[in-house]
């Protein structure tokens, strides 16, 4: 299987026949906004340029401002913690639990105050926490809830696809992704307020864009009393060329999602009887979607570096390490924020150390992510050949 094939080439040269005249624009974006909300099974999809972009405007729909708090996990790509940053919000760290490396309702609420505006729950690795818990929690406490599932594309929890539980929630098309167009992003909801806000906002708060008029055409733009702008907007809009990739993509989602799932079922096959590396902990109403494979190693028995070396010596592939905890980051030990430490400093005490998530800081280290993206499956077979190779190895 090819990751990028003929169909994603023919819907990106469809658009460029286009030659980008204002009648022709946006009309792949459109496409792939309905395909995606039908794929979904959500009422609306918003196209965007990244997964990060998504998530601020996911947070000023959901009507965080200046000096609300927003909880997010710290085991994950940082996007979420610098998403509430860019919305001139706090972020506030949940830890995780030690089996599925997920945020928590029961770690949430420990860090609900006043200031508690919303909550981004991320989907690691292609896993959905437990959504029901959380939704309770966010319901007693009127907070908003918003998926991220830049990593769960048609992974699903207690049957429902990732992106229909939350408020709202956010996928990312980039070039490491289920689906990928380079750069791009998503947006889904079922509400159509929520919706509407996202359109608006993440097109330069233009007036005449509604839920299904994305764009503005030339009849709203040529009379010289035309008013634009109705309210403060980004502009996080997905250019036509890149939608007809994304869109190519989407209509073959389930061959790449599926090659994924494949590959994470060999390598959870492979940790069969091995007591000193844990899979990430699938609970039995959620399905994986494997944007990676994750496994703790017990580092007592066998430290991450070795096993990583012992591993590539066997022809495996690069190991990646988990992303340093989003608040042991530089930019975040040193309040980096290009001014809005002002905004924590007139808040309140917040502070940025060692110490924040105990379970968050033991996992970290100790987490090995194969990639699953094996568009062959025999190489997918071939590097889960290793890795119970290598398992044996230690295991002499
Ligand atoms: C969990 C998570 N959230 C957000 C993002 C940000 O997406 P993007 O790179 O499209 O901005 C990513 C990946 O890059 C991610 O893995």
């Amino acid at each position: 299987m090819q990751r990028i094939s003929e169909l994603e080439r023919s819907y990106a040269s469809k658009a460029l026949d286009g030659q980008f005249k204002s009648a022709s624009s946006y009309k792949l974006v459109g496409r792939l906004e309905t395909a995606f909300a039908q794929k979904m099974n959500t009422k609306y999809a918003i196209a965007f340029v990244n997964g990060t972009a998504t998530l601020h405007i996911a947070l000023e729909a959901a009507g965080v401002s200046f000096g609300d708090e927003v909880i997010v996990p710290p085991l994950t790509m940082s996007s979420p913690a610098i998403a509430v940053l860019h919305a001139n919000a706090i972020p506030v760290f949940a830890d995780v639990d030690e089996r599925t490396f997920l945020i928590t309702a029961s770690e949430i609420e420990k860090q609900i105050t006043q200031r508690t505006k919303a909550v981004i729950v991320v989907s690691l690795y292609g896993l959905m926490p437990d959504m029901d818990s959380i939704m309770a929690l966010a319901k007693k406490h009127n907070i908003a809830v918003i998926e991220d599932d830049a990593q769960c594309f048609l992974g699903k929890y207690k049957g429902t696809l990732a992106g229909g539980i939350g408020d709202i929630s956010s996928f990312s098309f980039q070039s490491s992704k289920h689906m990928t167009c380079g750069e791009g992003g998503m947006v889904t909801t079922n509400d159509e307020d929520l919706a509407l806000k996202v359109r608006r906002y993440s097109g330069l708060g233009y007036g005449a864009i509604g839920l299904n008029k994305g764009r503005i055409t030339k009849d709203d733009i040529q009379d010289p009393s035309y008013e634009r702008h109705m309210v403060l907007g980004w502009n996080y809009r997905m250019s036509d060329v890149i939608g007809g990739v994304a869109l190519g993509q989407l209509e073959r989602l389930d061959e790449l999602v599926g090659a994924r799932k494949h590959a994470g079922a060999l390598f959870l096959d492979a940790l069969n009887d091995c007591d000193w590396l844990t899979p990430q902990h699938t609970p039995s109403e959620c399905e994986h979607a494997y944007w990676a494979f994750t496994a703790k190693i017990d580092s007592a028995k066998v430290s991450w570096h070795t096993f990583r070396k012992k591993f590539a010596e066997f022809g495996g592939d690069g190991i990646y390490g988990a992303w340093q905890l989003s608040y042991l980051e530089p930019m975040f030990l040193g309040q980096n924020f290009l001014g809005r430490e002002k905004i924590l400093q007139m808040s309140g005490d917040y502070r940025y150390e060692q110490g924040l998530c105990p379970v968050a800081e033991q996992l970290q280290p100790n987490l090995l992510q194969f990639k699953t993206n094996y568009w062959d499956t025999d190489d997918a077979q071939s590097q889960a050949d290793i890795l119970k190779k290598t398992i044996n190895w230690f295991n002499q």
